[in-house]
């Protein structure tokens, strides 16, 4: 005879509860044995039982695209399913056993017979499986991210291979974006458009803001003099190039990140009086993120030595930047960045491009 009360007692989902409640929960669950190499849950169906192990051993595996990997294996005290038990959705995972196993059966039928008898006994169970399911579900979602953001600063820093301009300049670049967008988030003209989200996607995208310089050639890129009119031409179409690479990535994911990348992309060289390229646009009709990007882009590369130039004073930066009011830049953004300079000055010297620090 199973002694289910020190069974539910020791399990990861049901430790903790009162006497009471287990003898209640008991009463709703069922011992079923299985014999070795049998599917207890097969991924992709639908399913609204989860099992409580009480000996044996599972192994849980999930299909990766590329093949049947293992992700886990789990023995008495572990619970598995309980996710299709309160989402009602298909597996998420395959499990399979081991060795002979038994486990109690608790599947949503018990768990209505249970929400008639005791409700708040019921209610209690569905939470921690919630928030073990939201746990999960944050963990998962937090790595995802993670490697997301990654992936996008690879891609960003793949021009710096051939690029003149280096990492530390996406860095710095991505930080006086962020400091720009606060700042100006204050400002009674963009406190609606500039929001927390806005700022973290300027952050994500602005190192993309030239990727399209991958299709240019090394000798416009590296060369060492003024780009002649033809060079020119060429130089400026990395702006339509890494929008519509941008573009292909919107196509894919459908990321709302990559659209305001694309934007970044295509309209970092517009100028507020309108002679910038590739679309001549001025004014409000530049979007905002890519005015930030503007006046981040050219105050470092004032402050950097190039293969053509050599590197300005901060003096001679910030006059420079004060100078492109309302002909180069939205004369706002110049006053916000000029009323924060110093904090935009300390952003350079702490991330120094190696070769210069
Ligand atoms: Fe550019
Ligand atoms: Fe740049």
């Amino acid at each position: 005879m199973l002694d289910v009360i020190s069974i539910l007692a020791g399990s990861e989902l049901f430790s903790g509860l009162a006497r009471d409640s287990y003898e209640r929960i008991a009463r709703h669950l069922k011992p079923v044995r299985f014999g070795r190499d049998h599917v207890i849950c097969r991924e992709g169906d639908s399913g609204d039982t989860m099992y409580i192990i009480v000996k044996g051993t599972v192994s849980v595996s999930s299909d990766m695209g590329w093949g049947q990997r293992e992700l886990d294996r789990k023995g008495p005290g572990a619970v598995v399913g309980e996710m299709a038990l309160i989402s009602n959705d298909v597996r998420s995972a395959t499990v399979r056993t081991l060795e002979e196993t038994e486990c109690l059966q608790f599947d949503s039928e018990s768990f209505d017979a249970l929400l008639d008898q005791d409700p708040a006994l019921a209610q209690r169970i569905a939470k921690i499986m919630t928030r073990r399911f939201s746990t999960l579900v944050h963990k998962t979602s937090n790595e995802l991210l993670g490697a997301y953001r990654a992936l996008v600063f690879a891609l960003a820093n793949m021009t710096e291979s051939r690029d003149p301009e280096t990492g530390a300049h996406l860095e710095r670049t991505r930080n006086y974006c962020v400091l720009l967008a606060e700042a100006l988030a204050e400002h009674e003209k963009y406190r609606d458009t500039i929001t927390p989200h806005f700022i973290d996607g300027i952050y994500q995208a602005a190192p993309l803001h030239d990727i399209g310089k991958v299709a240019i050639s090394d000798s416009i890129l590296f060369k060492p003099d003024q780009l002649g009119p033809a060079e020119y031409d060429r130089m400026k179409v990395h702006t339509t190039i890494g929008a519509a690479m941008m573009e292909r990535v919107i196509k894919q994911s459908g990321a709302e990140l990559f659209r305001l990348a694309n934007r970044i992309c295509l309209y970092h060289h517009e100028r507020w009086d309108g002679t910038g390229y590739p679309a001549g646009l001025a004014g409000d009709a530049i979007p905002v993120e890519a005015r930030i990007m503007a006046i981040a882009d050219v105050y470092d590369a004032l402050l950097s030595h190039r293969v053509y130039k050599s590197a300005m004073t901060m003096e001679d930066a910030r006059e420079k930047i004060r100078a492109g009011a309302g002909t180069q830049f939205d004369p706002i953004m110049v006053d916000v960045m000029l009323a924060n300079i110093s904090r935009f000055e300390d952003i350079y010297i702490k991330y120094q491009d190696e070769e210069t620090s």
